[in-house]
């Protein structure tokens, strides 16, 4: 969703802002700002649509000179896209400019108060009320960071906040709570962005601001309060050694296409040096310190959201199956608001990519005081999930940009795959095999990468249909649903999954000539029941792909059309399974010719409830 830079320092600090932004593209967006101190005056730029528009405009603005500048991408909640809705939004007198990620719950009540006073809002924004009521404090008579402390005082809501001022130039000004913010430190500079993605390229040495923090910057300083005591924190400096900041496309024409190809090296990169198949050992460094805790835990709790929960669905029965240990998933929203009850004996495991998504940051803080164990399963390192969570286990999928979770989904149930084995410490018999076979995977995945062009075909001859179903049974049953949401965001198709044993109570009443199957068929102990299922399906002339093993001819006569994956353990079969299923919906994209990197109305981090 939004994102957000800051930079003060020698370099030409709309550049510096420009290219944070385009490396936080990724994150979706539908607008662009920057707000330049030349001198002392404030240059505003804004455009409906991509970064490269705001780079035109800073290359035709003349802002030789400049100090420090902010700016934003937006993802409109309050507001169409529009330059006028755009950040920064600035007080009337246009002397303080403010870019903001989250949502000012109570903006209403407090624009209403300002308009009783006189102020005029120019925005259909909730952000809009921030600069203004800066403003209001300054005009109360308080230096520009007390009024800004003032203002963040009658907020209530969500944010990360970074404020620019002509009133004290050569000073940023940020304020974090429930969305994040980090401060990079450079050698005469400093920049503030929301993900350190934006600063990586600048500076390694940065601080991650926690919620209720307030930060002051120069290009030489740095201060750091708590905004309820107002007393000073002693900040921890820590070193970005994980993130890798290259974020092209390389010779992919599409992010999406190149994630899913690093697939095999995703395996490689989430089993290195954890599995040791010769010793027969899982080593997982980032749950040694909660060891003891965790032979206490008789219940998980997965929370997560979209693939993320699909994986976990996955990892639910990792755990059942692997660890013998009652897990459930609930979608992070739901769980935030249901009131059940929760044992000291309950783990609570939240699933990201991003390791920002509102909903399961809320799931997390719900049982902040429950005095259960928090343990993370999360891509992005250092970011608030991973940072929240009492322990945990890093995907190490390297940054994923299309908005489509792909490589991160195969790492996540790698993960969770490493974490059920290292609970059941070689009790299961299955527990040699799935190593040998976790190492043997990577191979595998390439296998079906070299698919591609069958794929494609496949994907031209459907793309056409309205409506797709995805079928599976048990590890295949997540892998349906996670096949219909990639189909849905990447080409806007109606697709549902459904577990193959539901068809009967309902969704085989849709099935005619116009809707498609794609029934996930993989050799297990079930696959006699879901090829009855295939059966009815075509018993009404509803049109099948099957995903199934090498060597399976049987299914030729039943599915319109095969897409083969290498044989695997039913347990891994999600990952190749997977594969294919985010090959279908790219290819289904191209030939519809969308921007499956950007679909409409998404965002990489869904960083608002
Ligand atoms: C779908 C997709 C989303 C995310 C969801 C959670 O392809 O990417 O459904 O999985 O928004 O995001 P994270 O994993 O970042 O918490």
């Amino acid at each position: 969703m939004c994102g957000i830079v800051g930079y003060v320092g020698p370099k030409h600090p709309s550049d510096v802002v420009v290219d944070g932004l385009t490396a936080l593209e990724y994150r979706g967006y539908d607008s662009a700002g920057l707000a330049v101190l030349v001198g002392k005056r404030i240059e505003l730029l804004r455009t409906v649509g991509r970064v490269q528009g705001l780079r035109e405009l800073v290359e035709k603005s003349d802002l030789s000179g400049s100090q420090s500048a902010i700016g934003h991408t937006r993802w409109a909640t309050h507001g169409v896209p529009s330059v006028t809705n755009a950040h920064p939004h600035a007080n009337t007198d246009q002397t303080i400019f403010v870019v903001h990620n989250g949502i000012i719950e109570n903006y209403q009540e407090i624009k209403s108060r300002l308009q009783a006073k006189g102020y005029q809002f120019a925005s259909e924004t909730d952000t809009e009320v921030v600069p203004q009521l800066i403003d209001y404090y300054v005009k109360e008579g308080l230096a520009l960071e007390p009024a800004f402390k003032a203002a963040l005082k009658d907020l209530r809501g969500a944010y990360a906040l970074l404020v620019i001022s002509s009133v004290e130039p050569d000073t940023l000004l940020a304020a974090k709570l429930s969305s994040p913010l980090v401060l990079g430190i450079g050698d005469g500079e400093m920049i503030i962005a929301s993900d350190p993605l934006a600063l990586v390229e600048h500076t390694k040495k940065v601080v991650y601001l926690e919620d209720g923090q307030v930060i002051r910057v120069t290009k030489d300083t740095y201060h750091i309060e708590n905004l309820a005591e107002e007393k000073p924190v002693r900040a921890k400096v820590e070193l970005l050694t994980d993130i890798d900041g290259t974020t092209g496309k390389g010779n992919f024409p599409h992010f999406m296409l190149k994630e899913i190809y690093e697939a095999p090296n995703t395996l490689k990169l989430a089993t290195a040096g954890r599995v040791h198949a010769h010793e027969g050992l899982v080593k997982l460094g980032g749950l040694e310190n909660v060891a003891e805790q965790l032979r206490h835990i008789d219940r998980l709790v997965i929370v997560a959201c979209g693939t993320s929960s699909y994986a976990g669905m996955v990892g639910e029965y990792f755990m059942e199956e692997l660890a013998g240990l009652p897990t459930e998933v609930q979608l992070a929203s739901e769980f935030v608001y249901r009131d059940e009850p929760l044992s000291r004996s309950t783990a609570v495991l939240a699933i990201s990519q991003s390791g920002e998504t509102a909903d399961t940051i809320s799931a997390l803080k719900k049982v902040e005081n429950y005095g259960c164990l928090r343990l993370g399963v999360v891509n992005a390192v250092g970011s608030t999930i991973a940072r929240m969570t009492d322990a945990g286990v890093y995907c190490h999928a390297g940054p994923e940009q299309a908005v489509a979770s792909t490589k991160a989904f195969i790492a996540q149930v790698t993960v969770l795959l490493l974490i059920a084995l290292y609970l059941n410490n070689g009790k299961t018999e299955q527990y040699k095999p799935l190593l040998e076979e976790l190492e043997a995977l990577p191979d595998k995945a390439a296998a079906v990468l070299s698919q591609a062009k069958h794929i494609e075909a496949m994907a031209r001859k459907y793309a056409m249909y309205r409506d797709f179903l995805f079928i599976g049974r048990r590890y295949a049953f997540p892998c349906a649903l996670e096949g219909a949401l990639k189909l849905k965001e990447c080409s806007y198709i109606h697709a549902e999954g459904y577990a193959a044993g539901e068809m009967k109570h309902g969704p085989l009443a849709m099935i005619d000539p116009n809707f498609p199957t794609f029934a996930l068929a993989c050799d297990s102990p079930l696959l006699e029941k879901t090829l009855s299922n295939i059966q009815e399906i075509r018993a009404r002339k509803g049109p099948v792909v099957a995903i199934a093993t090498e060597g399976n001819k049987h299914i030729r006569k039943l599915a319109d059309d095969v897409i083969y994956v290498p044989d695997t353990l039913e347990q891994l079969q999600p990952v190749l399974a997977a594969i294919v299923e985010q090959l279908f919906a790219y290819y289904v994209a191209v030939a519809k010719g969308l921007d499956m990197d950007r679909p409409r109305n998404l965002a990489k981090s869904v960083t608002v409830e």
